[in-house]
């Protein structure tokens, strides 16, 4: 299965398509949100303007602009509430509808950040496990050709999505 996990800045990424990890408005914000913007330039929040907004576990595409990334796909991942509000089924929709939407634009190479695993707080272990075994699913279903990477910003990160990685496919 052609999933791996990096330790890198994901704006830094030459793929098909990089995954934002955004808000329901799509105008922008801090961490990952924010340095895509950066990157990429002006003309992306004002694509974004036009496209009204996003809900939670959906997911919108752009271009990339200045990006390296040909494309931007802006998913809105789930805030952490304990887990008792769904956020497992609309974490695990981020990933999905993410990898439709690469596949509708025939985006060979995906890269996804830790989605909701920052400001909105989802446990990086709980998270890695979805982020992994839903990307496996998808891609062992065939539903796609794509080569996905996990873009981990800390070493901490990457040892978690390691670890999920292994026992997904064990050797
Ligand atoms: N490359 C890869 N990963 C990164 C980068 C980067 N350049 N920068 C941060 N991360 P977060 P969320 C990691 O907070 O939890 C924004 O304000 C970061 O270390 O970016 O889904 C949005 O506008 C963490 O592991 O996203 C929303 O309001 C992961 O990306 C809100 O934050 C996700 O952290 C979304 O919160």
């Amino acid at each position: 299965m052609n999933i791996t996990v990096i330790q890198a800045d994901i704006t830094t990424l030459d793929v098909d398509a990089i995954v934002n990890a955004a808000n329901t408005s799509l105008l922008g914000g801090g961490g990952v949100d924010g340095a895509i913007h950066r990157a990429a330039g002006p003309e992306l929040l004002k694509v974004c303007r036009t496209l009204g907004g996003c809900p939670t576990g959906d997911a919108k595409l752009t271009k990339g602009f200045k990006l390296p990334a040909r494309y931007v796909i802006h998913t809105v991942g789930p805030v952490w509430h304990g887990g008792t509000r769904g956020e497992a089924e609309l974490l695990a929709s981020c990933y999905q509808r993410s990898l439709a939407l690469a596949e509708s634009v025939s985006a060979r190479s995906v890269a996804f950040p830790s989605i909701s695993t920052g400001v909105y707080r989802y446990p990086i272990e709980e998270a890695a496990r979805i982020a992994v075994s839903t990307v496996g699913e998808a891609l062992q279903q065939g539903s796609t050709g794509e080569a996905v990477t996990f873009c981990c910003f800390s070493a901490k990160d990457l040892a978690v999505y390691e670890a999920c990685l292994s026992q997904l496919k064990p050797q």
